[in-house]
């Protein structure tokens, strides 16, 4: 099979197929999403987890075409969407059979694919370990990116007051009219000071942030008493000097996690809540992805460039096979 290989630099390769061990399945991918965290693994600074295939790709959406031993939930010509542990940008993949989703009634395969990564991470941080609640205030970092909308829309659907961080103006428009109840240029106006005037003084009840580096102290700063900051990246930095007095002053929980380590029971749970509590809203059309562009296959540089040129609003798709 073809395969998109970031050793030395970008290009495809061919190697052989994979082949599903127990419990998993070979999937003949039909679109694979496109992640921040494929720029960091293609930089060498977010190695894959040691049994993880070498190649990039976090989700996908395409055909079963092979069952590893003791898969009995999915047959043989299924059409699913999945969450890869790697290896996504391929002609075929292999994932645990726990990790794929049938394609939500009246979504396009190229759709299917936005799913997984976005709505798995933002489920697993701004529900669950942040708690986010009805009539809550949440400020999301990042508002234009693929997780900053999905967590824009999910905040929404939980009935939480949203106010979201952006680099321009077309992303301000955007993110308003995505549903985001504040948007903030942060190159024009600084976060911490539009949140206090937001919330006249109180501060909001959670902060989702992938910056990190000096936000660090600006978003503790930003949260209410007993307010939830939770950390799903560090694009400015993981090293930071932080004055903890507001942490303890204001009852405050600083967290955070990562998808891609967690144990594969416990990803499967969280399809499993996933499939059950947001696939009825993505089939009424209550929720839905934001696609920005789609890049053939051999094209996978061009995808990567508009990524890390930070100009795209929304998902970056690479078409790998047919639907
Ligand atoms: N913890 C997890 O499990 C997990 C899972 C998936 C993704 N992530 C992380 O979530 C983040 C978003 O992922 P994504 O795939 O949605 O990426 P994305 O669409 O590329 O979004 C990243 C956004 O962050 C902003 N940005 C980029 N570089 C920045 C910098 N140096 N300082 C401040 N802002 C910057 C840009 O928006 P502006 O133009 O508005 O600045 C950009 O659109 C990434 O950091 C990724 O590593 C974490």
């Amino acid at each position: 099979m073809r395969v998109i290989d970031h050793r030395p630099s970008l290009h495809i390769a061919e190697v052989p197929s994979p082949t599903p061990k127990a419990g998993e399945v070979l999937i003949r991918v039909a679109y694979a999403g496109v992640n921040r965290p494929d720029i960091l693994q293609r930089r060498g600074s977010y190695p894959p987890p040691a049994d993880a295939t070498p190649y990039m790709g976090l989700e996908v959406s395409g055909t079963i075409i092979g069952l590893g031993e003791g898969v009995n939930n999915w047959k043989v010509g299924q059409q699913v969407c999945a969450l890869t542990p790697g290896g996504g940008y391929a002609e075929e993949v292999v994932t645990a059979a726990g990790h794929c989703f049938p394609i939500p009634q009246g979504f396009s395969m190229l759709q299917a694919a936005a799913v997984p990564e976005t709505y798995l991470t933002v489920w697993a941080n701004l529900i669950e370990r942040g708690r986010l609640r009805a009539g809550e205030t949440v400020l999301i970092h990042g508002g234009s990116s693929g997780i900053g909308i999905t967590a824009i829309h999910l905040a929404k659907w939980v009935g939480a007051i949203v106010i979201t961080t952006v680099g321009n103006e077309e992303k301000m428009r955007i993110c308003t009219s995505l549903g985001a109840d504040h948007v903030i240029n942060y190159k024009t106006q600084d976060f911490q000071t539009v949140v206090k005037e937001i919330t006249h003084g109180q501060g909001v009840n959670m902060v989702l942030d992938m910056v990190a580096g000096p936000y660090v102290e600006k978003n503790l700063r930003s949260l209410a008493l007993e307010g939830r900051l939770v950390q799903i990246a560090f694009l400015q930095g993981s090293k930071v000097e932080v004055d903890w007095n507001t942490l303890m002053m204001r009852r405050l929980t600083f967290t955070g996690s990562t998808l891609r380590a967690r144990p594969l029971e416990e990803k499967s749970r969280l399809v499993q809540t996933l499939h059950a509590r947001i696939w009825p809203e993505l089939e009424a059309g209550r929720l839905l992805p934001v696609i920005d562009s789609e890049f053939p296959f051999n094209e996978v540089e061009k995808a990567h460039d508009l990524m890390e040129s930070s100009v795209h609003i929304g998902k970056i798709m690479l078409k790998v096979g047919h639907d």
